[in-house]
């Protein structure tokens, strides 16, 4: 083991709040689950769709939620940061102000782009016009799921935007080529975090993680694992 920390960066776990746990027994059992598979602090990252919902709205029921996750986070000594998972569209400009949806403490915002069809030039579009409205920096959403990003060329025009990247972990579940390529951007720095993305108990991810961490830490050096938050 090369004492690799992972935090889960990417999860839905509050309870009632999206497609993700339905009820705080479901989240207590996800976090029992993480928690014996040694992850020590995970995101909380709540679907947040702007042309739904306010972000008042979003932010009362996300404090509700997150009142009866609490005394559950705190039994099993799970280290915590709110947030959100942002869809990318231009309804967000509704809003003066993004930063009660950043990650809890920083400037960090979890961006989901908006289809993994979409055109690349329209996601650079917006996240440049996100940048010259907000003081945030953007933390792109499982960039494995958008088949565009496996061009090195597309990744470079993200990475030269100052986005920081996530990772689902299960693009260990894809094939070879996929795989190598994600490691590629893993070991040229462009990947800052991973996660799992969990919504339900029965997540095959929740059950792999020990399995993916061994994956990374036979692939990885040490030096390559710490540019991983
Ligand atoms: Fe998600």
């Amino acid at each position: 083991m090369k004492g690799f920390k992972f935090i889960d960066s990417h999860t839905h776990i509050l309870p009632g709040m999206d497609d993700g746990a339905k009820n705080v027994e479901e989240s207590e059992q996800i976090i029992y689950a993480l928690k014996e598979q040694g992850v020590e602090k995970i995101f909380l990252t709540s679907h947040y769709y702007s042309h739904k919902e306010s972000v008042d709205k979003f932010l009362q029921r996300r404090k509700k939620s997150f009142q009866e996750l609490k005394p559950i986070l705190d039994q099993y000594n799970m280290k915590y940061r709110l947030g959100a998972e942002i869809y990318a569209i231009p309804a967000i400009f509704n809003y003066a102000n993004l930063d009660d949806l950043c990650i809890e403490g920083t400037n960090l915002l979890l961006l989901e782009m908006s289809s993994p069809k979409s055109d690349p030039e329209h996601e650079l579009n917006l996240i440049q016009e996100i940048y010259s409205r907000y003081s945030v920096a953007i933390v792109l959403a499982h960039v494995d799921r958008y088949p565009f990003m496996l061009k090195q060329k597309t990744m470079n025009k993200f990475a030269q935007l100052e986005v920081y990247m996530q990772l689902n972990l299960d693009f260990l579940n894809k094939g070879f080529i996929t795989k190598q390529k994600y490691f590629k951007y893993i070991k040229q720095g462009y990947i800052q975090f991973l996660g799992t993305d969990c919504h339900r108990k029965t997540d095959i991810n929740i059950s792999k993680i020990q399995e993916y961490r061994s994956q990374l830490e036979a692939k990885l050096t040490v030096k390559e694992l710490q540019n991983i938050r």
